[in-house]
């Protein structure tokens, strides 16, 4: 059992990590400043696991606040999910992400070292790969250019992060590149709840289905792919955050600098994922198909044979799975974590 540092617990992928990280045995202190998730996650959280979350409200800008946290805290390890993460909005407000992803973990890591602990897993997306070099990818496939400042945010930190363990090889730091996480815990109590208009297809998918949207949106039909839309490799959030578990195993075991792929290696089009959702939960799904969208690339997924060599971690749920653990958490909570 070992004491972990989440930053970005509150926020859907921690939420889910910190589920987890609890029923494993381990104890979470969380740092969020809330900018975009809801304390009432952690408390879903705590209903869930019926342990308890250590929660501090606060940026991870501020270094002050973070010395307080680590100097009350001994944490042997810390999860990194803190960050900005929309795409289109990374393009209006670049200077705002750059600040954010790049100060906010910088100072992280400095507050980390100071404190004398060096190990750290880091969200990282698929984004970093670009318009990939082939497909399935791979980790030795080449990074790529990204298309908006947040995949550089990514891009950017995880070059940090390898000359930081490169300069110092007592850090054990795991860079996990994910792929497009959709779904929810299957009680239905903790889910993604974006603020305003989903960017990303399931959150709009779950909010046609509850009748806030009229119709989504495809968009191209034009790709050079199976049916002409977009090919992804989704992943049910909760094997995402077991993912992270089995990753604090290699930093125990002193892995040093570690790469993975977190994917299930199937590529599903936007069309795949709305007729299975419709099978599995019986809604309909109004859509018509729009113009591209700026800055998307025809297919991206995984091999994740990788992780699964290394750390014995393997996706467990398939599409179906999927879609019904993403309704099940809408249509319990229309709203969200609001009240
Ligand atoms: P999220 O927005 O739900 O969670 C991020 C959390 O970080 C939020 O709770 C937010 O309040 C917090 N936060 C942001 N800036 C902060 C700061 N300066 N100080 C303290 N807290 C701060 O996003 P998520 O989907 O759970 O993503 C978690 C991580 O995984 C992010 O780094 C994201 O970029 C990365 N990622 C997400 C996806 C995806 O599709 N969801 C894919 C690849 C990578
Ligand atoms: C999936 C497919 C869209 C919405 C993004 C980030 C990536 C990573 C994961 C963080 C695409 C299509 C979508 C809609 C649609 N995040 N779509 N109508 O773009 O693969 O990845 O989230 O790191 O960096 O870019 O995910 O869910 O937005 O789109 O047709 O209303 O669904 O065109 O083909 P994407 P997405």
């Amino acid at each position: 059992m070992s004491k972990i540092l989440v930053t970005g617990g509150a926020g859907f992928i921690g939420s889910h990590t910190i589920v987890e990280l609890l029923n494993e045995g381990h104890e979470v202190v969380v740092v969020d400043n809330l900018c975009n998730s809801s304390l009432e996650s952690l408390s879903r959280v705590e209903k869930i696991t019926g342990k308890k979350v250590t929660f501090y409200k606060a940026d991870i800008r501020d270094k002050k606040a973070l010395e307080d946290v680590l100097a009350k805290h001994h944490c042997n390890a810390c999860i990194h999910f803190a960050g900005l993460k929309a795409v289109g909005e990374s393009v209006e407000k670049p200077w705002e992400y750059y600040e954010n992803n790049i100060s906010g973990t910088l100072i992280l890591l400095d507050v980390l070292r100071n404190n004398g602990c060096k190990n750290i897993i880091f969200s990282s997306s698929a984004t970093v790969y670009g318009n990939p070099a082939q497909i399935p990818i791979t980790e030795e496939c080449p990074k790529g250019e990204c298309t908006n400042p947040y995949g550089w945010t990514k891009s950017m930190l995880e070059q940090v992060m390898m000359d930081i363990q490169h300069a110092d090889p007592e850090w054990n730091i795991v860079l996990l590149r994910y792929f497009n996480p959709i779904g929810a815990h299957p009680s239905g109590m903790i889910g993604e709840d974006p603020n305003g208009i989903p960017n990303n297809l399931m959150p709009y998918i779950t909010q046609v289905a509850i009748g806030k949207r009229a119709e989504l949106g495809v968009f191209g039909n034009d790709y050079d792919t199976p049916d002409g839309t977009g090919v992804r490799d989704f992943i049910h959030v909760v094997d995402l955050a077991r993912g992270h578990v089995s990753a604090l195993q290699a930093i125990e075991r002193k892995c040093g600098l570690a790469v993975y792929n977190l994917g299930t290696g199937h590529g599903y089009s936007v069309l795949d994922v709305v007729k299975a959702f419709i099978r599995v939960n019986g809604v309909d799904i109004p859509y018509s198909i729009k113009p591209r969208r700026a800055g998307d690339i025809a297919t991206c997924y995984s091999d994740p044979s990788k992780a699964e060599r290394e750390l014995g971690w393997k996706a467990r749920y398939g599409l179906d799975e999927m879609c019904r653990d993403s309704w099940n958490w809408q249509k319990n909570n229309p709203n969200g974590f609001a009240k």
